[in-house]
């Protein structure tokens, strides 16, 4: 199979899966618990179909819309998640360049394994920045000026991650950073030998942001899970987030919002946005997806704040779908992921080249020529 026989993500996420070792492959697809959140945050797009118009001349179809300050050329985010260099070897510099081609809203996380100022030099176009609050509160405002300097156009707060979610994958595959060739874990890094020869003959893998606090926890290899629980700050709370706004002075996103009563208090403290989202069903099992708690956050805050719909997303007719229940965006991550994996930036431009595609031919069968056309009469709940 190669990149130009996947036609859809699940395709993409097939070729991954042939092209990198098993315990990388699983820390990307997996989630909490029984992954039920997982499972159900794209099952969720089921619940409702589209309604089309015929005869509504769609020669001319403009994706283009504005997110957090910013005009981009699909209401298609994609998402920030950490470590991809362990993906392909390029990591954060191939989906960012893809991203930048398309014209897409790219999010770089704490976690990345490129720095702020490397992706704040590589692309020009518009970039979000995601912050974990750690222990060490200095660190945060050290990034936020640090973001500042490197030109990023947002940030945004991720409030679902106080403590690891429990990945079981992860705990049998033995997933830790970077990767420890143990003899349980042999075998799947020595059946893939490209990713291991790209992997040691290309720059070394770190924590780019943050090399000072890995040195710090004294340990060589961490699993993701250590360095949330020993790193993160549990005393998290609203008030940090305001500080955290102020200090930054520009778009800011809440991402994690999953209740009404917290996409109203990220309007009180004054957000530019909220993710309504579950992590990708990686944080609390049974936490609902974020498409179907959408029409109650948009009754709520609708028109007062901006809304993305992360988490699930696999078809463009789900992001038609969110667009017409009232969000402004929606946010990708494991497809992009899966189409790095699968072959670095031309995997992720396959990707983001697909949704693009889906995008327009769906707009135009369902007779529309702009986003804003997107409402509630263009979707109905199945009975
Ligand atoms: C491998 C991986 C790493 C992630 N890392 C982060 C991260 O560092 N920060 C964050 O806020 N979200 C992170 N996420 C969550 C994504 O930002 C996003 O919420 C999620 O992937 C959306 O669901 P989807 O994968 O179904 O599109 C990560 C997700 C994955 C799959």
């Amino acid at each position: 199979m190669q990149l130009k026989n996947c036609h859809n993500v699940s395709d993409f996420r097939k070729l991954a899966k042939r092209k990198i070792p098993s315990p990388l492959f699983h820390y990307i697809d997996g989630g909490a618990d029984d992954e039920h959140t997982l499972a159900h945050n794209s099952t969720a797009f089921d619940g409702y179909d589209l309604i089309p118009n015929g005869l509504a001349d769609v020669t001319n179809v403009d994706l283009t819309t504005s997110i957090l300050g910013q005009k981009v050329s699909s209401p298609i985010i994609l998402a920030p998640t950490g470590m991809s260099r362990l993906f392909h070897h390029d990591g954060e510099n191939a989906t960012s360049k893809a991203a930048e081609k398309f014209g897409q809203y790219f999010s770089l996380s704490t976690l990345s394994s490129v720095s702020i100022e490397d992706i704040g030099a590589h692309i020009s176009s518009p970039k979000m920045f995601q912050i974990y609050i750690h222990k060490d509160r200095g660190l945060t405002y050290e990034l936020i000026e640090r973001c500042k300097a490197a030109k990023f156009t947002a940030l945004c707060l991720t409030i679902d991650t106080i403590v690891a979610g429990n990945r079981e994958r992860d705990l049998r595959t033995g997933m830790v950073m970077p990767p420890r060739f143990t003899p349980s874990s042999l075998l799947s890094f020595a059946m893939r030998p490209k990713w291991v020869m790209n992997y040691l003959t290309h720059s070394a893998f770190s924590l780019a942001n943050l090399e000072s606090q890995i040195g710090s926890s004294g340990k060589e290899n961490i699993s993701v899970i250590e360095y949330i629980n020993s790193q993160f700050d549990t005393n998290l709370c609203w008030e940090d987030a305001e500080k955290a706004i102020e200090a930054w002075g520009g778009p800011f996103a809440i991402k994690g919002v999953m209740s009404v009563e917290d996409a109203k208090r990220a309007v009180d403290v004054g957000a530019s946005a909220i993710m309504i989202s579950n992590h990708g069903g990686r944080q609390l099992d049974f936490s609902p997806a974020p498409f179907d708690i959408l029409p109650e956050i948009v009754d709520a805050v609708g028109g007062k704040i901006e809304i993305i719909c992360d988490g699930g997303v696999r078809r463009s007719s789900h992001v038609l779908k969110a667009l017409a229940l009232g969000a402004n965006a929606c946010s990708i991550g494991r497809p992009y992921l899966y189409g790095l994996a699968a072959g670095g930036q031309a995997g992720v431009e396959a990707v983001l080249g697909k949704f693009h595609d889906e995008l327009k031919r769906n707009m135009m069968l369902m007779g529309l020529n702009r986003l804003s056309q997107l409402n509630a009469t263009k979707v109905r709940k199945r009975c």
